[in-house]
Order: structure tokens, then sequence, then C-alpha cells
């Protein structure tokens, strides 16, 4: 984790965004490397892995279990596999640092593991909800302890005997449901997950890279207990996440024109092209092929105007991290644009809704928080000191705010930008953004 944890971004008003970049890998496919390569049989390559302090975490987390991991070297890292059942007992508790996906999805593979063990997080992430996952993990037979408010750390207490089941999930939730198919990966039978609406799909698709069978239809996503993982190659493509903040900022920024390359263009993943079209945003897509299982892309953004909507409640899963962002192309739409569906926002790495409303009305803009969404009214942006509490989206999010506004606008606690975007300000200056730390 970064030491310097009063970081803070100051962004000068205006510019627009030109060039040709790639922004780093995937978070999300990134984890799921190490963890999957981490229990093959083999040795697994990855390239493109994103070397943000998240997955690093992760990383750690592996070697600590014994698994002699190479790298990241430029985005390259060789995992030695140990096999499902290789890994050794941790000689301290696992410190994952704000990961939410890597401490969700390690308490289903630790859960099954010979050994006990334990998992902590940041302060963030140390607020976060865990009974979304050691709940059905327990009717598995897993044993689990978390605080009496169901938040970490996680003692796993290990030696148990897994058995799979039916699990009809109450939100929609990649982390959980992939948590549940590492877990059913060891347990005894069948494990068939129920999805309220599509989440990302990259476990099932690593899972299958790496010769698991998995079987999926519509909602439904089952796989048996007691098969192998085969390593491979995996190639991590940029993070569409990560691309949204300079789609958002290309769209709002008069004279824009950028191409981001190589981004995964999952179909779980790609909500944000689909609100940012429905808002009449220029967005062209180039290149399209398929690697290692993930469809990739080369995106090209010109600046357009942009128009309010409701936005589809259909797109919430599929964007669910691209809303800090989509709310200040909202801000600078025509109109007004109002979410809905996505009480998820809350119990993100901080509370996504009312941190982005503080931020937003401080820069002057009507935006109204509601339960499960915002209500947002174009307007214009003006200049302040906004909080990011901390989270890394929150912070890239109003840095592209700078794009329109009309003063300076102060970012606060911009450290775990780190998290996911590492060089983001390097590169973001580099595209036209005036931004300094
Ligand atoms: C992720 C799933 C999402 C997302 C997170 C990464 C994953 O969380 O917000 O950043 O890699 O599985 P939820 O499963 O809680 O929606």
């Amino acid at each position: 984790m970064s030491s310097e944890r009063e970081s803070r971004f100051k962004i000068q008003p205006g510019g627009k965004l030109t060039g040709k970049i790639r922004v780093p890998g995937d978070k999300s496919i990134s984890h799921r490397s190490i963890m999957l390569g981490a229990i093959a049989d083999g040795t697994t390559e990855v390239s493109g892995f994103l070397d943000g302090e998240d997955n690093l975490a992760t990383l750690n987390a592996f070697r600590e279990m014994g698994v002699n991991i190479q790298g990241p070297d430029n985005g390259r890292v060789v995992i030695e596999g140990v096999g499902l059942h290789g890994l050794k007992k941790p000689t301290k508790a696992l410190c994952l640092g704000n990961a939410g996906t890597s401490m969700r999805l390690m308490t289903g593979l630790l859960a099954a593991q010979a050994f006990d063990s334990e998992l902590t997080g940041d302060i963030s992430l140390s607020s976060r909800p865990m009974r979304r996952v050691t709940e059905p993990l327990a009717t598995m037979g897993a044993k689990t302890a978390t605080t009496e408010t169901g938040t970490p750390p996680i003692k796993i207490s290990g030696g148990q005997t897994l058995k799979g089941i039916d699990y009809v999930m109450p939100v929609a939730s990649a982390q959980v449901k992939s948590c549940l198919l590492l877990a059913g990966l060891y347990a005894e039978g069948r494990t068939c997950i129920t999805e309220p609406a599509p989440t990302r799909d990259h476990t099932e698709r690593m899972l299958q890279g790496l010769g698991y069978s998995v079987e999926t239809d519509d909602s439904h996503i089952c796989l048996t207990g007691g098969g192998k993982l085969n390593a491979t190659k995996i190639d991590v493509p940029a993070d569409i996440s990560s691309a949204t903040f300079f789609m958002v900022g290309a769209s709002i920024a008069s004279g824009s024109d950028i191409t981001l390359e190589h981004v995964g263009m999952n179909p779980t993943r790609i909500g944000v092209i689909n609100i940012l079209r429905l808002m009449g945003a220029d967005i062209t897509l180039n290149n399209e092929k398929t690697v290692g299982g993930e469809p990739v892309a080369d995106i090209r953004v010109r600046a357009a105007k942009l128009k309010g909507i409701r936005i589809p409640e259909d797109q919430v899963p599929l964007a669910i991290d691209e809303f800090p962002a989509l709310f200040v192309a909202a801000a600078c739409a025509e109109g007004e644009t109002v979410l809905t569906g996505a009480r998820e926002l809350r119990v993100k790495e901080s509370d996504r809704i009312q941190a982005m409303a503080d931020g937003l009305q401080i820069l002057g803009i009507d935006a109204q928080p509601t339960e499960d969404g915002m209500v947002i009214q174009s307007g214009q942006l003006g200049s302040g000191t906004v909080e990011s509490h901390g989270d890394h989206r929150i912070a890239m999010s109003f840095a592209m705010a700078g794009l329109r506004s009309r003063g300076e606008i102060v970012i606060n606690d911009c450290a775990n930008v780190d998290t996911s975007f590492p060089g983001f300000v390097t590169l973001a200056a580099n595209m036209g953004l005036n931004i300094s730390e």
C-alpha cells in the first residue's frame, strides 16, 4: 500500500483529451489469474497483469501460502501452480488492503482448504459487508467468523468437508458468484448459482480456459467439484473500468479525440458504452477480436453533445463500477439523468451515491441522492474541494470533471488511485488533463 495517504489531486479547468493509450490491465481478471493460476497444475504465464495495489495484495497472499510467483515485470507474471490441494497454511493473517474482490473470492477458496486462515483489510474494506459470502458458504459446510456486524476480519476454519449447493443470489454480485464457484471446485457434488441479473463472468471464462467444465445457461452457472485446473497463458486486456474515465473525459471535453487500445469488451462489462451511447456519445470500436477467451477492441471516443437519460436498470450490473464517472457525464449532459436500481453503489469502496452527490453539489450541480441511485440535472461545474473518501474511482471521476469546470477542483485522499490505476496522473496529464498532485 502507498505510504502517502494524504495525496491530493489539483485540476485546473479546461483542456481536451487527445492521443492513443493503453490503460492498465483489468483488475478483475488480474485477481483471478493469480488465484486460478495458483491452484492450477503447471505454470501459468500472465501478460498485461495490473500491478495495482489490490492485485499485488492478492499476489502476496498467494506467496504467503507457498506459491512461487515471479513478477510482475512489465505486466508479466509467472505462477508455478501448486494444484487444488497444494496451498500451505500462511504464517500470519493475509492482509488484502482495499481489495474487496480479493477478500470475497478468497473466502470461498480458503473455506475449502485443510488449514485455518484469516483475512484482513484496510479501514474501507473492514467496513464492507461479508455475510453475502459467509452465509451461503455456511450452507456448503464452511466455518467462518466475521465481526458481529458481518465485516472483516474473516477467520476461516479449515478442514471442513464442503457440499455443493443450489444458490439463488439475492443481489447481482460477481464476487459472490465467484466465491461460491471457487468453493464449489472443492465441494462434493454440484454447485449451482442463479443470478438475478447477468454479472461479470470472468471466473467462468477463466475456469473454462484452464480446462474446467462450467455449465452456463441463461442465469444459471453450475460446476461439479473434484476436477483439476490445467495451467495456461492468460492475456489480461486493458480494464474497461479504467478506460471509462477517459471515455467520459473525451465525451465531455470539446475537441477531444482519443483511442483506448486493447480494452476488454466482455458483454458483462460494457454497460458504460451502452449507457454513454444512449446519452449520445460518439464511440466507435475497432480491431475487435477475442484474446484468451475475452473479447477486446480499440475504443475511439470523440467529444459529443450528451443528453440526460433514464438509465435502464438492466445496464446497472454491467456498469456497476462506472457510475461515479457516469455521474460526471450526467452533470455535463443536457437535461436530467436518473439512475435507479443501484443500491449496491452504497457498499463499494465508499458509499458512491453519497460521495458523488456531495462532491457534485460542492461543484454547483443539482445532484440528488436517492436510496438506490441519483437524479442529476445538467449544470455548470464550478470549483471547490471534494472528498474522494479514499475511493479510487471517486477520485478519478472528479479529476475528469475539471475538463468542464469553471475553476480549480481539488480532490482529497487520492492515494488509493494506485489500487487500480497506477500512473493515472501522468497518463491523464499526457492526454491533456490539467492535473497535478
Ligand atoms: C468485481 C465485482 C463487482 C465490482 C468489483 C469487482 C469482481 O463487485 O464492483 O469492483 O471482480 O468480481 P460485486 O460483485 O460486489 O458487484
